[in-house]
């Protein structure tokens, strides 16, 4: 073999490793299923979704997530359209190429939430002090005073300013693709991908005083305008690190909200092997009846003694009950798993819940495990180090 041929094979095999669909290149998958898994009287909403994935040569593990590229709101593009005072046809020309305003909005640029470079161009070009103020402060504040609010809220803080349309581009920061557990087994839902998105709402209050709804760009996308048999772009990113166990391994899955989506898939792998491991999850609710996600699976599976269900309804009572609070009342049996070899998996809310699991855990293995305070910190570590204790929070 010549240097050039040895060359030429090393990158041939690179390239047929590489994952076919990709951000620049995202699979367009015929959306099957999308519908409500809350109750239409829920303050969720969070929904189901299956998207047809036959024949595209993705592949997927339980486990691993999906991305999503999502296409901004007409309203919005509109209404920043109809505030830069040009008309949506107008053409822009950029690294992408040429294409109309109202194009580059829908499909190129983050415009539901606050632009660092816009704030910065705010404060410093254009003096605008309420800006300026936050800027020198910090971070939590800016994330604070950012939530809910939108480039068109940006543009107008200023109502002088009127850039032309690449000038106010150029402050915007390009539309990523949004991530999503996969919540399906591709041994038991072959040739489909599921997904369990929860849509993002910020209804109008006398706050904002423009009556106008906010939301989330992906999770609108695919609760309003994304119909059975439209299309979405996808591709799929492998998480290894949160891959079920050989068959015969114990697990414990804590995933309240929406952090139930890999622990479905993972449930539904394990009801398709011969394996022996035990399956214990830890899930969280606000109401039994409303949002309780994929409740009838779940029961089955209990039922079929497949599975060993705990769920935490926080607002059934007066005081809240979450996971940590169940996994508290099961300490002893819980340390017991995980001294026996079980994996413990965390999935949802990274902000608070997450914090409050490892607490719980590192207060269950002092008590049952015979460590003082240190120790059990430190044992948490391990089990951390030693993939036995495993998180995918957002
Ligand atoms: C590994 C991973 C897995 C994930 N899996 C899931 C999943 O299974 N299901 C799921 O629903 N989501 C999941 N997410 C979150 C998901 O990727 C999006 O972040 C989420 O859907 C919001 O995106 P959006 O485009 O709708 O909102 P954006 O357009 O990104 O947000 C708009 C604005 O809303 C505000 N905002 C953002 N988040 C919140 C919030 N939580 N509460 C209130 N206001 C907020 C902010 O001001 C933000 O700027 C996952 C994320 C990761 C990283
Ligand atoms: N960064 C992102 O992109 C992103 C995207 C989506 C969601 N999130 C975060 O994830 C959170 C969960 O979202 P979700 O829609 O999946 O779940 P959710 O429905 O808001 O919450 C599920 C359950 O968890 C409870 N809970 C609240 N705090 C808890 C805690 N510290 N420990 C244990 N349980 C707790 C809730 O109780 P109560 O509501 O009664 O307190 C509820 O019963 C959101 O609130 C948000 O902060 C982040």
């Amino acid at each position: 073999m010549t240097p050039a041929n040895s060359t030429l094979e090393r990158s041939s095999a690179r390239a047929s490793k590489r994952p076919r669909w990709s951000r620049r290149n995202p699979y367009s998958a015929v959306v099957v299923r999308n519908e409500l898994l809350t109750a239409p009287e829920s303050e969720k909403e969070v929904r189901h979704l299956v998207l047809d994935i036959e024949g595209s040569g993705l592949e997927y593990q339980p486990g691993d997530a999906v991305n999503v590229t999502p296409a901004n709101e007409p309203a919005l593009v509109a209404a920043i359209v109809e505030r830069l005072g040009v008309p949506g046809e107008t053409l822009i020309a950029d690294r992408k190429g040429e294409r109309t305003l109202t194009n580059a909005l829908t499909h190129g640029f983050e415009i539901t939430s606050t632009s660092p470079y816009l704030l910065d161009h705010l404060a410093n070009a254009r003096g605008i002090t309420e800006v300026a103020d936050l800027l020198v402060g910090d971070r939590a504040a800016i994330e604070a005073w950012s939530r809910g609010r939108d480039v068109l809220d940006l543009l107008n803080l200023d109502p002088t300013w009127s850039p032309t349309p690449e000038a106010f581009l150029a402050e915007l920061r390009p539309l990523a693709a949004r991530t999503y557990s996969i919540s399906s087994s591709p041994s038991v839902h072959e040739g489909t991908l599921h997904l369990t998105p929860a849509t993002l709402r910020h209804p109008a209050t006398d706050a904002w005083g423009d009556g106008r709804d906010r939301g989330g760009a992906a999770s609108t996308y695919l609760a309003d305008r994304v119909d059975e048999g439209d299309t979405v772009g996808i591709y799929v990113t492998a998480n290894k690190s949160f891959h079920l166990p050989e068959p015969d391994t114990d697990i414990i899955m804590i995933g309240p909200g929406t952090g139930i989506a890999p622990f479905r898939a993972f449930l539904h792998e394990r009801s398709n092997d011969d394996g022996n491991g035990r399956n214990w999850l830890f899930h969280g609710a606000r109401h039994r009846d409303q949002d309780f996600l994929y409740r009838e699976e779940m029961w089955a599976m209990e039922a079929d003694g497949n599975l060993r269900l705990d769920v935490a309804f926080s607002r059934e009572q007066e005081e809240k009950v979450y996971v940590s609070h169940l996994m508290g009342g099961e300490g002893e049996e819980l340390y017991s798993w995980i001294r026996d070899g079980a994996i413990l998996y965390v999935c949802g809310d990274a902000t608070s819940m997450a914090r409050d699991v490892e607490e719980t855990l590192t207060a269950i293995i002092r008590d049952y495990g015979d460590f003082d305070d240190d120790g059990a910190r430190a044992e948490v570590e391990r089990l951390r180090e030693a993939g036995q204790y495993r998180r995918d929070v957002y």
